[in-house]
Protein backbone atom coordinates (compact mmCIF):
# COMPACT_ATOMS: atom_id res chain seq x y z
CA UNK A 1 0.00 0.00 0.00
CA UNK A 2 1.07 3.60 -0.80
CA UNK A 3 2.08 5.82 2.49
CA UNK A 4 -0.96 6.72 4.40
CA UNK A 5 -2.15 10.46 4.61
CA UNK A 6 -1.29 12.46 7.92
CA UNK A 7 -4.58 13.21 9.76
CA UNK A 8 -4.35 15.78 12.70
CA UNK A 9 -8.27 16.08 14.30
CA UNK A 10 -9.47 19.26 16.31
CA UNK A 11 -12.05 18.80 19.15
CA UNK A 12 -13.03 20.96 21.91
CA UNK A 13 -15.38 17.68 23.68
CA UNK A 14 -16.04 13.82 23.82
CA UNK A 15 -14.57 12.98 20.46
CA UNK A 16 -16.56 10.61 19.84
CA UNK A 17 -16.18 11.06 15.97
CA UNK A 18 -12.53 11.34 16.72
CA UNK A 19 -12.79 7.75 18.10
CA UNK A 20 -14.35 6.22 15.14
CA UNK A 21 -11.71 7.93 12.89
CA UNK A 22 -9.04 6.48 15.26
CA UNK A 23 -10.72 2.96 14.90
CA UNK A 24 -11.17 3.00 11.47
CA UNK A 25 -7.23 4.19 11.48
CA UNK A 26 -6.48 0.73 12.98
CA UNK A 27 -7.98 -1.19 9.45
CA UNK A 28 -5.21 -2.50 7.34
CA UNK A 29 -5.07 -0.61 4.41
CA UNK A 30 -7.08 2.46 5.53
CA UNK A 31 -5.02 5.06 3.88
CA UNK A 32 -5.05 7.66 6.18
CA UNK A 33 -3.36 7.60 9.87
CA UNK A 34 -4.21 9.56 12.54
CA UNK A 35 -0.63 11.48 13.71
CA UNK A 36 -2.00 14.35 16.45
CA UNK A 37 -5.31 15.40 18.49
CA UNK A 38 -5.63 19.01 19.27
CA UNK A 39 -8.07 20.64 21.53
CA UNK A 40 -8.83 23.92 22.27
CA UNK A 41 -9.87 23.07 25.87
CA UNK A 42 -7.73 20.85 28.15
CA UNK A 43 -10.84 18.92 29.67
CA UNK A 44 -12.14 17.99 26.63
CA UNK A 45 -12.61 14.05 27.34
CA UNK A 46 -11.68 13.10 23.86
CA UNK A 47 -7.59 13.99 24.54
CA UNK A 48 -7.72 11.34 27.36
CA UNK A 49 -9.09 9.04 24.37
CA UNK A 50 -6.25 10.08 22.18
CA UNK A 51 -3.80 10.04 24.95
CA UNK A 52 -4.67 6.03 25.25
CA UNK A 53 -4.56 5.34 22.13
CA UNK A 54 -0.73 6.40 22.02
CA UNK A 55 -1.53 9.66 19.77
CA UNK A 56 0.10 12.53 20.64
CA UNK A 57 -2.15 15.77 21.52
CA UNK A 58 -1.45 19.09 22.23
CA UNK A 59 -3.68 21.95 23.48
CA UNK A 60 -3.90 25.34 22.28
CA UNK A 61 -6.68 27.18 24.41
CA UNK A 62 -8.61 30.53 22.56
CA UNK A 63 -7.75 32.42 25.76
CA UNK A 64 -4.18 32.28 25.92
CA UNK A 65 -4.20 34.50 22.67
CA UNK A 66 -5.00 38.18 21.56
CA UNK A 67 -7.23 37.40 18.85
CA UNK A 68 -8.39 34.65 16.04
CA UNK A 69 -5.23 35.45 14.01
CA UNK A 70 -2.82 34.54 16.44
CA UNK A 71 -4.62 31.66 17.81
CA UNK A 72 -5.02 29.83 13.89
CA UNK A 73 -1.56 30.69 13.85
CA UNK A 74 -0.63 28.37 16.80
CA UNK A 75 -2.88 26.05 15.79
CA UNK A 76 -1.23 26.04 12.49
CA UNK A 77 2.15 25.58 13.91
CA UNK A 78 0.80 21.95 15.72
CA UNK A 79 -0.90 20.96 12.76
CA UNK A 80 2.71 21.83 10.74
CA UNK A 81 5.22 20.07 13.62
CA UNK A 82 2.97 16.61 12.65
CA UNK A 83 3.42 17.06 9.59
CA UNK A 84 -0.19 17.07 8.73
CA UNK A 85 -1.53 16.33 5.25
CA UNK A 86 -5.91 16.26 6.16
CA UNK A 87 -7.41 18.33 9.04
CA UNK A 88 -10.29 16.46 10.50
CA UNK A 89 -12.33 18.64 12.71
CA UNK A 90 -14.38 16.34 14.99
CA UNK A 91 -16.48 19.20 17.12
CA UNK A 92 -14.17 21.60 17.73
CA UNK A 93 -16.20 24.22 18.14
CA UNK A 94 -14.16 27.63 17.51
CA UNK A 95 -14.85 29.50 14.14
CA UNK A 96 -11.71 29.58 12.20
CA UNK A 97 -10.47 32.27 10.15
CA UNK A 98 -10.44 32.93 6.69
CA UNK A 99 -6.81 32.49 6.05
CA UNK A 100 -6.49 29.74 8.19
CA UNK A 101 -9.47 27.96 5.95
CA UNK A 102 -7.66 29.15 2.54
CA UNK A 103 -4.57 27.80 3.73
CA UNK A 104 -5.88 24.29 4.62
CA UNK A 105 -8.38 24.39 1.49
CA UNK A 106 -9.75 20.82 0.01
CA UNK A 107 -7.25 19.06 2.61
CA UNK A 108 -9.92 20.55 5.55
CA UNK A 109 -13.31 18.89 6.44
CA UNK A 110 -15.56 18.60 9.35
CA UNK A 111 -19.09 16.68 10.51
CA UNK A 112 -21.99 18.87 10.61
CA UNK A 113 -25.23 17.12 12.51
CA UNK A 114 -27.59 18.20 9.91
CA UNK A 115 -28.19 17.69 5.91
CA UNK A 116 -26.48 20.61 4.79
CA UNK A 117 -27.77 23.18 3.87
CA UNK A 118 -30.57 23.24 6.28
CA UNK A 119 -29.56 23.63 9.87
CA UNK A 120 -26.51 25.35 10.25
CA UNK A 121 -25.06 26.30 13.21
CA UNK A 122 -25.76 25.09 16.90
CA UNK A 123 -28.89 22.89 18.32
CA UNK A 124 -29.38 21.18 14.92
CA UNK A 125 -31.38 18.34 16.06
CA UNK A 126 -34.01 20.55 18.01
CA UNK A 127 -34.30 23.11 14.49
CA UNK A 128 -34.93 19.71 12.70
CA UNK A 129 -37.69 18.49 15.14
CA UNK A 130 -39.43 22.70 15.17
CA UNK A 131 -39.16 22.41 11.13
CA UNK A 132 -41.00 19.28 11.22
CA UNK A 133 -38.63 17.71 9.22
CA UNK A 134 -38.86 13.80 8.54
CA UNK A 135 -35.60 13.50 7.48
CA UNK A 136 -32.69 14.37 9.15
CA UNK A 137 -29.26 13.22 9.20
CA UNK A 138 -25.38 14.64 9.23
CA UNK A 139 -22.81 15.85 6.43
CA UNK A 140 -18.88 15.38 6.17
CA UNK A 141 -18.18 18.39 4.12
CA UNK A 142 -14.75 20.70 3.06
CA UNK A 143 -14.69 23.39 5.27
CA UNK A 144 -14.66 26.64 3.42
CA UNK A 145 -14.49 30.06 5.06
CA UNK A 146 -18.80 30.47 5.76
CA UNK A 147 -19.44 28.48 8.60
CA UNK A 148 -21.07 25.09 7.65
CA UNK A 149 -21.11 25.96 3.84
CA UNK A 150 -18.23 24.14 2.34
CA UNK A 151 -19.34 21.83 -0.60
CA UNK A 152 -20.78 18.02 0.72
CA UNK A 153 -18.59 15.15 0.31
CA UNK A 154 -20.88 12.70 1.67
CA UNK A 155 -24.20 12.63 3.84
CA UNK A 156 -26.52 10.14 6.13
CA UNK A 157 -30.32 10.68 6.97
CA UNK A 158 -31.99 9.36 8.93
CA UNK A 159 -35.82 9.42 10.19
CA UNK A 160 -37.47 11.32 12.74
CA UNK A 161 -40.25 9.74 14.34
CA UNK A 162 -42.93 11.44 16.48
CA UNK A 163 -41.67 10.78 19.88
CA UNK A 164 -38.01 11.98 19.08
CA UNK A 165 -37.02 14.25 21.40
CA UNK A 166 -33.64 16.26 20.76
CA UNK A 167 -31.64 13.38 22.48
CA UNK A 168 -33.05 10.72 20.83
CA UNK A 169 -32.46 12.47 17.46
CA UNK A 170 -29.12 13.19 18.31
CA UNK A 171 -28.64 9.71 19.16
CA UNK A 172 -29.87 8.43 16.29
CA UNK A 173 -27.59 10.79 13.94
CA UNK A 174 -24.52 10.40 16.21
CA UNK A 175 -24.70 6.73 14.82
CA UNK A 176 -24.97 7.90 11.10
CA UNK A 177 -21.84 10.29 11.72
CA UNK A 178 -19.82 7.56 13.49
CA UNK A 179 -20.52 5.67 10.22
CA UNK A 180 -19.87 8.07 7.35
CA UNK A 181 -17.02 10.50 9.11
CA UNK A 182 -14.28 7.23 8.46
CA UNK A 183 -15.37 6.88 5.07
CA UNK A 184 -15.39 9.94 4.05
CA UNK A 185 -11.80 10.55 5.77
CA UNK A 186 -10.56 7.57 3.62
CA UNK A 187 -12.13 8.73 0.27
CA UNK A 188 -10.41 12.05 0.77
CA UNK A 189 -7.19 10.24 1.93
CA UNK A 190 -7.25 7.84 -1.28
CA UNK A 191 -7.62 10.51 -3.68
CA UNK A 192 -11.14 9.26 -4.42
CA UNK A 193 -12.78 12.74 -4.07
CA UNK A 194 -11.26 16.29 -4.12
CA UNK A 195 -12.19 19.60 -4.29
CA UNK A 196 -11.66 21.72 -7.35
CA UNK A 197 -13.07 24.92 -8.06
CA UNK A 198 -15.56 24.88 -5.04
CA UNK A 199 -17.13 21.79 -6.35
CA UNK A 200 -16.27 18.04 -4.79
CA UNK A 201 -15.05 16.28 -7.77
CA UNK A 202 -15.38 12.40 -7.61
CA UNK A 203 -13.58 9.91 -9.10
CA UNK A 204 -15.18 7.63 -11.63
CA UNK A 205 -15.16 4.42 -9.62
CA UNK A 206 -16.48 6.64 -6.73
CA UNK A 207 -19.66 7.50 -8.66
CA UNK A 208 -20.44 3.40 -8.23
CA UNK A 209 -19.79 3.41 -4.48
CA UNK A 210 -23.17 4.11 -2.77
CA UNK A 211 -21.54 5.43 0.37
CA UNK A 212 -21.95 8.65 -1.60
CA UNK A 213 -25.79 8.20 -2.55
CA UNK A 214 -27.19 6.80 0.13
CA UNK A 215 -25.10 5.26 3.20
CA UNK A 216 -27.05 2.42 4.94
CA UNK A 217 -28.58 3.18 8.09
C1 LIG B 1 -21.00 15.94 16.66
O1 LIG B 1 -22.39 15.87 16.67
C2 LIG B 1 -20.52 16.64 15.43
O2 LIG B 1 -21.32 16.41 14.33
C3 LIG B 1 -20.57 18.09 15.83
O3 LIG B 1 -20.20 18.11 17.17
C4 LIG B 1 -20.48 16.85 17.76
C5 LIG B 1 -19.21 16.36 18.34
O4 LIG B 1 -19.37 15.15 19.03
N1 LIG B 1 -19.75 18.88 14.96
P1 LIG B 1 -18.10 14.30 19.37
O5 LIG B 1 -17.17 15.19 20.18
O6 LIG B 1 -17.49 13.82 18.10
O7 LIG B 1 -18.61 13.15 20.22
Amino acid sequence: MTTRKRVAVLISGRGSNMTALIEAAKIPNYPAEIVGVLSNRSDAVGLETAAANSIPTAVRSHRDFPDRNAFDAALDDVLRGWNTEIVALAGFMRLLTPQFTERWLGRMINIHPALLPSFKGLHTHEQALAAGVHLHGCTVHFVTPGMDEGPAIMQAAVPVVQSDTPDTLAARVLKAEHRIYPRALAALADGRVSLVDGRVMLTPDSLNDEAFVWPKL
